[in-house]
């Protein structure tokens, strides 16, 4: 069985692109890149088909994540039928996906921050105007939620 995990955030270009790296690179050191599989997707469309911004891109090559081969996409519906975990930034995207979500979801629809162990912030900060500062920000708030994620994952998914 393969988990499946998709990050979201409003435009796939700042923080769930940073998830998706982050997750990805902590799920090939635990060496289950054939268990889990990650992905990464907007809820809106304006960036579409782009790489990640290159403050976002700089920040994660600082910390050693290659973020190179991402493009932008936008949440498909096929997403609920296909993704285990689905796990928006913040609460206006969280909002955006349950008005999408079909009735016959079964996966887990929450934010990504519930999986954090800080309890400061419960979402991650939308970096997009603001300084060097939030894209750190981000990156301390993803690698942290990204243990906590892998962990639960292990525990609760792949130990049958
Ligand atoms: P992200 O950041 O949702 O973390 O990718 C943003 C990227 C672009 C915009 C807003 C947030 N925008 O308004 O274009």
């Amino acid at each position: 069985m393969t988990v499946k995990v998709l990050f979201v955030c409003l435009g796939n270009i700042c923080r769930s692109p940073t998830a998706h790296g982050v997750f990805e690179q902590r799920v090939q050191s635990a060496g289950l890149a054939d268990r889990i599989y990650v992905d990464s997707a907007a809820t809106g469309a304006f960036h579409v088909g782009n790489p990640p911004d290159p403050r976002t891109v700089a920040a994660a090559v600082r910390r050693g994540y290659d973020l190179s081969s991402q493009r932008a996409r936008q949440v498909h519906p096929d997403d609920f039928t296909f993704f285990d975990f689905i796990l928006p930034m913040d609460r206006m995207n969280l909002g955006n996906l349950r008005a999408m979500q079909p009735r016959d979801f079964r996966g887990h629809l929450g934010l990504f921050m519930d999986f954090s162990r800080q309890k400061q912030y419960g979402q991650v900060p939308d970096p997009y105007s603001g300084g060097q500062d939030g894209f750190e920000l981000v990156l301390d708030l993803v690698e942290d939620a990204a243990d906590g994620l892998l962990q639960h994952i292990c525990r609760e998914k792949l130990q049958a």
